[in-house]
């Protein structure tokens, strides 16, 4: 057991957790190629990724229930490799709820504890106060079936944190719930990892969730991590064009470089010379004249101007209300459309020509475009 100490009235008991050059092969199937991560003790890391991207597998590897390839993963400095899962002392929930479906809630949240030899007046007050904890004091007695999608989930993460483990691993823990509860459920699990300040290891595909929870987003493709950082700098400077397209929505416009110096580049979009600092070109190699590059801009980041020659000019093609926001729909004039998003009341017209001012320095530049 890890010793906890307190600062500043919040528990530490996470424990740090170090990937280094891990591999999953499945036959010819490569899951994971060469995972390198650091995760601090109480840190909430997400892994982020499209469906097969190798997500599971390396959650997988972390819980021990498969084994690396090749590479090594250590808890508190511990070596994993030959652990196998029920010593590990790391808490798991999945997808599909998984409970017991025999057992009541608190028989099932009991069974960590259990099987872990626990007194039964041990395990009593610890199961109340994990009920507690999740919000089902008076649930105890029911059976799984007797409980919504969401309350199950609930009882399988207080089956995961009842033996106090300092690394809780979820992969998509709320991916069957609708969007309400999951929002919901996005709240109390990050209260949960506050007020235990567990070390925290979370699978999603879904972008919006891995910004509204964690301290960092490790976003993965093809078996491997290809960006880690805090969300908001994540967002802001996603350094390819995958990042970009899949971590927030972008538009991407062609372009063509049109002059270099030393700490920024023209860029010629639609015949607009648009200046962009170096810091924002992401493409390998140096930014060579008449080089063609892909302007990737947020739609939020666009703004309707009254005109003038460093404007786009379009014409408002397709207007869609969110509530808090419009997404309008601009065509350029090559036949290029932009998502243009502008909070307040709604006040484009289809049909309507608009001229947009492009920030070059909240572009990126990359060489190409993410599919
Ligand atoms: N047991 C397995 N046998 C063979 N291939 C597998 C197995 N598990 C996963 N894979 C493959 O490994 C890749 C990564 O899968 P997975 O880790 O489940 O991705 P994710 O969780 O990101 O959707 C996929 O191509 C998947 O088909
Ligand atoms: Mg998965």
């Amino acid at each position: 057991m890890l010793a906890s100490n307190r600062t500043e009235g919040r528990a530490i008991r996470g424990a740090d957790l170090s990937i280094t050059n891990l591999y999953k092969r499945y036959g010819k199937v490569e899951a994971v190629r060469g995972i390198d991560c650091e995760i601090k003790p109480g840190e909430f890391m997400s892994l982020l990724g499209p469906s097969g991207s190798g997500k599971t597998t390396l959650l997988m590897m972390l819980a021990g229930f498969e084994t690396a390839t090749s590479g090594a993963i250590t808890m508190a400095g511990r070596d994993l490799t030959h652990v196998p899962p029920n010593k590990r002392g790391i808490g798991m929930v999945f997808q599909r709820y998984a409970l017991f479906p025999h057992l009541t809630v608190a028989q099932n949240i009991a069974f960590p504890l259990k099987m872990r030899g626990l007194a039964k007046d041990d395990i009593r007050s610890k199961v109340a106060r994990t009920l507690a904890m999740v919000r089902l004091e008076s649930y105890g007695d029911r059976l799984p079936q007797q409980l919504s999608g969401g309350q199950q989930q609930r009882v399988a993460v207080a089956r995961a944190i009842v033996f106090e483990p300092p690394v809780l691993l979820m992969d998509e823990p709320l991916g069957a719930l609708d969007k309400k509860l999951r929002e919901d459920l996005q709240i109390e699990i990050k209260r949960l990892h506050r007020d235990l300040g567990l070390t925290i290891v979370y699978v999603t595909h879904d972008q919006e969730e891995a910004l509204t929870l964690s301290d960092r987003i490790a976003v993965m493709n093809h078996g491997r991590i290809i960006q880690v950082g805090d969300p908001r700098s994540l967002y802001a400077t996603p350094q390819s064009s995958f990042v970009a397209n899949f971590l927030g929505k972008t538009n991407f416009l062609p372009g063509t470089v049109s002059a270099t110096s030393e700490d920024s580049l023209t860029i010629n979009v639609q015949s607009v010379m648009l200046s962009v600092p170096r810091a924002r070109y992401m493409a390998p190699g140096n930014a060579e004249i008449g080089q063609a590059v892909e302007i990737s801009v947020r739609p939020e980041n666009l703004h309707v101007v009254q005109g003038g020659p460093d404007a786009l000019h379009g014409i408002v093609e397709g207007v869609v209300f969110v509530g808090a926001y419009t997404t309008y729909t601009v065509r350029l004039p090559d036949g290029v459309r932009v998502d243009v998003q502008l909070a307040g009341r709604d006040y484009l017209a289809e049909g309507e020509a608009v001229s947009l001012r492009l920030p070059g320095e909240l572009v990126t530049i990359f060489s190409e475009r993410a599919e």
